[in-house]
């Protein structure tokens, strides 16, 4: 069984469904997770329910993410942004293939659960596990008091508010910025200057307004969202900051618009899935403004030398690309977190043109509370 929404209580704001309300909010959303914790003295963050002394986060070794679709994807950014800021070892894995794994529980690991509900049940028994063997958990979860926030020893929440929609954008928006506040937090109390420090917090700023760049946009990827939906198939790809973000979209349009859709890291792309290039298979390449440009630039080379069309998400209109979908630069860490936005627009879009039930995709829960 499974936990079926409550769509009553929630008003619509004037949007037809859930999906595109809860795309609109980001911007306020993001405001609301970073309200009140930046500490521009110390260029650094409070995060007040962590429960982690500094002393003790000075001695994490590795920090390991547990989560679930969406969110498992958050923690696979997040993890991304601690390695960068913090310089800690860190990675995301599905709950359900770590609990199953009989895993190492090592002392010195930090786990981390992510979950917009809070209760989905493959992260909730991780968690368990986890704490039966004496390890310390933090919970960045979305409803408050829920199971996993209270099973926890400290965390984060992330306030994007009540989520409706069974596919995830703006809680996946949320808890990426709550990932890049802790680790901001814990980058601070380890080797982050404090140069770098105000450098991200201005970024972290720049966050609201320019989400709201990108949804204005709306009409123009409105019509590339037509121009793609006949596509049986869709290859995402990207590279290191770009790769999950690639994940998550091709994950956004398979949830709603029932299109398959396959992510890739860029580099791989000639050890396979450049046998799949023709003229029906589109790619969508996340190509940020950083040094991994002119490779990006050469994977979609490779692709229009065989014919395939190319969607790129990008700083700047690129050459190679049939169309660019153009996002505002950030601070490179933090780019991830909007070039994604575009897409769960792309997703919703595909979907409608193909008449799709937006809201509740078949065969999927919001929340998944068994095994
Ligand atoms: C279900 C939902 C997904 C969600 C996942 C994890 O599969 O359909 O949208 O990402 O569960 O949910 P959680 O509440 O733990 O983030």
């Amino acid at each position: 069984t499974t936990v079926e929404w409550e769509a009553e209580s929630y008003d619509m704001g004037g949007h037809d469904t859930y999906m595109h309300k809860e795309i609109a909010e980001q911007a306020e959303a993001v405001d609301r997770v970073l309200r009140g914790r930046i500490d521009d003295r110390f260029a650094t963050v409070h995060l007040g329910g962590l429960n982690l002394e500094p002393g003790e986060a000075r001695r994490v070794r590795r920090i390991k993410i547990l989560g679930c679709g969406t969110s498992y994807h958050a923690g696979q950014i997040g993890a991304q942004l601690i390695e960068e800021l913090a310089r800690i070892p860190a990675d995301a894995e599905p709950a359900s293939e770590f609990r199953y794994r009989n895993p190492v529980v090592d002392p010195d690991t930090l786990y981390v659960a992510v979950s917009q509900s809070g209760e989905t049940y493959d992260v909730l028994a991780a968690v368990q596990e986890l704490k039966r063997k004496g390890a310390r958990v933090l919970g960045v979860v979305n409803v408050v008091g829920s199971a996993i926030a209270r099973e926890a020893d400290g965390g984060t929440y992330v306030h994007a508010g009540p989520e409706v929609c069974v596919v995830s954008t703006k809680c996946f928006t949320n808890t990426v910025v709550a990932f890049a506040l802790l680790a901001l937090h814990l980058g601070r109390i380890r080797d982050l200057s404090v140069a770098d420090g105000k450098r991200i917090i201005a970024g972290l700023r720049r966050l609201p307004s320019q989400i709201d760049e990108i949804l204005k946009t709306e009409p123009e990827i409105q019509l590339l969202a037509q121009e793609y939906a006949d596509a049986k198939s869709m290859l995402f790809i990207g590279r290191v900051r770009g790769y999950p973000v690639a994940r998550e979209a091709s994950l956004k349009l398979k949830e709603v618009s029932y299109i398959h859709a396959e992510a890739y890291p860029a580099s791989e792309l000639k050890h396979g899935p450049l046998a799949l290039i023709d003229p029906g298979m589109p790619t969508v390449a996340i190509v940020p403004d950083d040094d991994l440009l002119e490779k990006n630039r050469a994977a979609m080379e490779e692709i229009k030398a065989r014919s395939g069309r190319i969607l790129a998400v990008a700083h700047q209109k690129q050459e190679k690309a049939d169309h660019t979908i153009v996002v505002p630069k950030n601070e490179d860490e933090l780019d991830p977190i909007l070039m994604g936005i575009p897409l769960q627009l792309f997703a919703y879009h595909t979907a409608l043109a193909l008449g799709r039930d937006i809201d509740k995709p078949r065969n999927l829960a919001k929340s998944v509370t068994v095994e």
